[in-house]
């Protein structure tokens, strides 16, 4: 089965966790690994990795497969993804475990395709605490919301902590379905 209609048809099961019928685009996916493109050795975190639409892009770029981690939720996307690119790491875990998984390895790239719209406030907050603490000084953590969700107070309140922990830059992608808005934060010094 090809890897778009995997996604599509866990996507259809699992709303809550997936969110969205499409994979993220490859316009999208070109800003959200712009870091790993200059630097092909960058350590990457990737977060919630799907049918590894942002993956196999890393595969290809990335000079030392060891510097790769991928964390998976759904069973069905992990197992592919394994079988897909078997000189990667990947974990079957929610990403509420990054301290577990990761121990006290840094990432110059930490990259989340997640639904934060459907995880719960306290939810968010730890893995966003989680992600700053795994950072590198100087490293990227690179993420989206649909811009739907950016009226909402929830979207709003997502902005915000992003905002409290790091520093932000932001660019719309339209070429997107839906359109997103990225952010790209960094430590604050
Ligand atoms: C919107 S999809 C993006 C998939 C893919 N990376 C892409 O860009 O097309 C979100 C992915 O995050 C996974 N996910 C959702 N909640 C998660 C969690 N708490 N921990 C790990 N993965 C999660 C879903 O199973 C899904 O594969």
């Amino acid at each position: 089965m090809s890897s778009a209609l995997q996604f599509l048809k866990v996507a259809v099961r699992n709303p809550t966790q997936i969110s969205n019928l499409w994979k993220t685009s490859p316009f999208t996916v070109r800003k959200l690994l712009s870091p790993l493109k200059a630097d092909g050795y960058c350590r990457v975190l990737e977060l919630g990795a799907g049918v590894g639409t942002l993956t196999y892009t890393i595969n290809k770029i990335i000079k030392n497969k060891n510097n790769y981690i991928g964390i998976e939720i759904n069973e069905g996307f992990f197992q592919f993804l394994t079988k897909s690119y078997p000189e990667l790491k990947f974990y079957s875990a929610s990403v509420e475990a990054i301290e577990e998984i990761c121990n006290h390895q840094k990432f110059d790239l930490i990259i989340s395709t997640l639904s934060w719209f459907n995880l719960d406030s306290a939810v968010q907050e730890n893995i966003l605490v989680q992600i700053k603490a795994h950072l590198e000084k100087g490293g990227y953590f690179k993420t989206y919301l649909f811009v739907t969700h950016l009226f909402f107070k929830d979207g709003r309140e997502f902005q915000k902590k992003l905002y409290d922990k790091f520093n932000v830059d932001t660019s719309y992608e339209f070429l997107n379905f839906p359109p997103i808005k990225i952010f790209e934060c960094r430590l604050k010094k």
